[in-house]
């Protein structure tokens, strides 16, 4: 409905008519909004995201193997309540009720990660063709509703039996995953021409080898930075093996990027801030931009020439049609002597920061600048085409009542990031689309089902759907 429309109903409503509370939210919400889609461009794209072991459920039916997050996730005291993905979404079964939503809150792309253990069962070798058809099914729902897909290769969810084998670790993880990805781009590359090879390398690097707080757990400093060098290499490869198998097709990665300040403008925080960084922002990044590894900014990646072979800093190039921006916080920085101390500031920031930082159920402060000084980073390099920010969005406690959801808590956080989205885009910068993180409330990793990011609510005990005031107002945008 456009602005004059809404303008008409509304003076319906002065004179006695009932309105409804969508467009009341909206009436409310213009006021204070300056911006609409159209400010964004016609090929701005709109979309929401979800990631396979976060939704799917049907973790071990129609053939599908065990990946490292069900074997993380069923050991007890890993994740909060002791709950797992078994169930989740049920999107297994439900994927055409919540594609039926995505096209209900007018989001035109649905981008998804495909569960590498539900079509190789154990990694590699045989594949199951209930698993490939699945994803047909999920693709040709979402083209019959005029949506376009969007699949990310790798969410985090990798087979349990290459995990066996050393995981990320093993460097014969390249071979594993070139066969896995050139599979799945020759089955659905005629239908789906937007492709992501990763899902924020440093997460599932960093939190699964180094923090061991996510799958598969391991907390081994030597394990991570193989594991690193490893995905850095697959992530190329993993580029050039879509665009070979979908020419016509728009390849691209994603990188979790936060905005890093140090505490004061002392040099020892200054350096601190820097090193965390080259950590946090620039190590999956630089490679494929051909500047390797950010060894100036900090020294201790050095030690990466030892695990590099002949050859790899080659190979580690890759030039994507489009990076994927995913921001959630500012990480504010202070020097410590221990390298554990980095992953425990970004939990408290207001420790850091003021009592007064606004935070979100994950403790994340709402930071709407740091979106803006992040995509202003990446445009910055050399090589960049096109940004896409495939991953923002906030968890509050939601209260349903009577089917609804009124979260204007999450309309104004929306509000001030995608001002500052197109404070960029207003100054130049390629930054092409916005995936709200996520369509529905879903299993939130070591969290659980705590957390709830959805634009739609979920009632894990009915599986009952109830779009939010926040799903309603990207509809009505
Ligand atoms: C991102 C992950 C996504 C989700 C959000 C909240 O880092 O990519 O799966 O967990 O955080």
């Amino acid at each position: 409905m456009n602005r004059r429309d809404l303008i008409k109903q509304l003076s319906l409503g002065a004179v006695g008519l009932s309105i409804s509370p969508q467009l009341h939210a909206l009436y409310q919400s213009l006021s204070i909004q300056d911006f609409s889609k159209r400010d964004f461009g016609d090929r701005f794209k709109w979309g929401v995201a979800t990631a396979s072991y976060q939704i799917e459920g049907a973790w071990n039916i129609d053939g599908k193997g065990e990946s490292i997050w069900d074997r993380f996730s069923h050991k007890k005291g890993k994740i909060h309540n002791n709950e797992n993905g078994d169930i989740a979404c049920d999107f297994y079964h439900r994927y055409r009720d919540d594609i039926e939503l995505v096209r209900q809150i007018n989001m035109q792309v649905f981008r998804f990660s495909l569960s590498w253990s539900r079509i190789f069962p154990q990694g590699s070798g045989s594949i199951n063709q209930k698993g490939l058809d699945f994803y047909h099914r999920v693709i040709d729902t979402c083209l019959e509703k005029g949506i376009e897909p969007w699949i990310t290769l790798y969410h985090w969810d990798l087979p349990q039996a290459l995990e066996d084998k050393g995981g990320w670790a093993n460097r014969d993880i390249i071979g594993y995953f070139a066969d896995y990805a050139d599979t799945v781009s020759k089955q659905y590359g005629d239908k789906v021409k937007n492709w992501m090879v990763f899902n924020e390398p440093m997460a599932f690097t960093g939190l699964g080898y180094l923090a061991g707080t996510h799958a598969p757990g391991k907390k081994d400093i030597g394990l991570f930075k193989k594991a690193v060098h490893h995905t850095v290499i697959c992530q190329a490869d993993g580029g050039r093996i879509l665009r070979s198998n979908v020419p016509d097709g728009q390849i691209g990665t994603t990188f979790s990027l936060s905005s890093i300040h140090p505490k004061t403008q002392q040099k020892k925080h200054v350096e601190a801030a820097l090193r965390m960084d080259a950590l946090f922002n620039r190590l999956f990044i630089e490679p494929c931009l051909g500047l390797g590894y950010p060894k100036d900014t900090f020294p201790y990646l050095k030690t990466m020439d030892k695990i590099m072979k002949p050859g790899d800093e080659e190979r580690m190039k890759f030039d994507f049609d489009f990076h994927g921006i995913q921001n959630y916080f500012r990480i504010v920085s202070k020097f410590s002597l221990f390298p554990p101390i980095m992953w425990a500031n970004q939990v408290k920031p207001q420790k850091l920061i003021t009592d007064k930082a606004e935070l979100t159920d994950m403790g994340w402060e709402v930071y709407p600048e740091g979106i803006y000084e992040v995509i202003a980073k990446v445009a910055a390099y050399s090589g960049i085409k096109k940004i896409i920010i495939t991953e923002n969005g906030t968890a509050f406690p939601d209260h349903i009542e009577n089917g609804r959801v009124h979260d204007e808590q999450r309309i104004t956080f929306f509000k001030k990031y995608l001002q500052q989205v197109l404070r960029a885009k207003n100054e130049g910068m390629p930054v092409d689309g916005y995936f709200v993180w996520s369509l529905m409330d879903n299993f939130e990793w070591a969290e659980g089902y705590k957390p709830r990011f959805g634009l739609i609510h979920v009632d894990y005990t009915t599986q009952q759907r109830s779009i939010k005031d926040s799903g309603y107002w990207f509809r009505n945008l």
